[in-house]
């Protein structure tokens, strides 16, 4: 696959296999992460890989816990690979994925969000690249900002001044892999 096949193959996997992914694939998407462009060269984002199911299980379950259904703006993500939105009776926000990344970035910094969703596409992309689903989750914030997430980051030295921001799940897709979504017309323009 070259790299602008690679781009369409990609897709949000939340069906997982519990087999756990290699240790050094985990390494070389951290280390793509790590590349990421991210604003002001100031490399302001914190990488942390959970591979612990106690752990992941736990923060799931916040994950799910902080979706706010009446903030929804209607229609499906995916019929074939259901979210949260789709059916409120999935439990965990991490699907069962074996490995959960925590993105974390400069609180108090105006491009925070962005410089870690860049790492976060990096990486999925680069999971891709070895064979490996993923899925990009949002809602970190309201994950860790409680009792459990705060004891967490203390235990993991995160610096006081940073926030989450979002997870990346790590694993292999279990059942069929989605097919391709068409794309929304109208949505670019090349103005010369
Ligand atoms: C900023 C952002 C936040 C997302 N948050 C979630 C999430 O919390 N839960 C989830 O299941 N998928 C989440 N996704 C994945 C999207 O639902 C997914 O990218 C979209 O449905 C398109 O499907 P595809 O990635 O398979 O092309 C998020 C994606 C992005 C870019």
């Amino acid at each position: 696959m070259n790299f602008f096949e690679l781009v369409k193959y990609r897709r949000s996997i939340r069906k997982y296999e519990d087999m756990q992914i290699p240790r050094e694939d985990l390494e070389r998407i951290i280390e793509a992460g790590s590349f990421a462009p991210n604003a002001g060269g100031g490399q302001r984002s914190m990488i942390v890989a959970i591979r612990d199911r106690e752990i992941s299980d736990k923060l799931g379950k916040l994950n799910v816990a902080s979706l706010r259904r009446d903030h929804l703006i209607g229609g499906n993500v995916s019929a074939e690979q259901p979210s949260i939105i789709d059916d409120p009776t999935i439990k965990s926000g991490f699907y069962g994925a074996p490995t959960v990344v925590v993105v974390f970035a400069q609180h108090n910094f105006l491009y925070s969000v962005p410089d870690a969703f860049c790492c976060a596409e990096n990486m999925v992309l680069a999971a891709t690249e070895l064979g490996i689903s993923s899925c990009i989750i949002a809602r970190a914030e309201e994950t860790f900002y409680n009792d459990y997430g705060k004891a967490l980051m203390a235990q993991w030295n995160v610096p006081e001044n940073y926030a989450p921001r979002c997870f990346v799940l790590l694993g292999y897709c279990k059942g069929e892999y989605p097919k391709i979504k068409p794309r929304k017309e109208n949505r670019t323009l090349i103005v010369e």
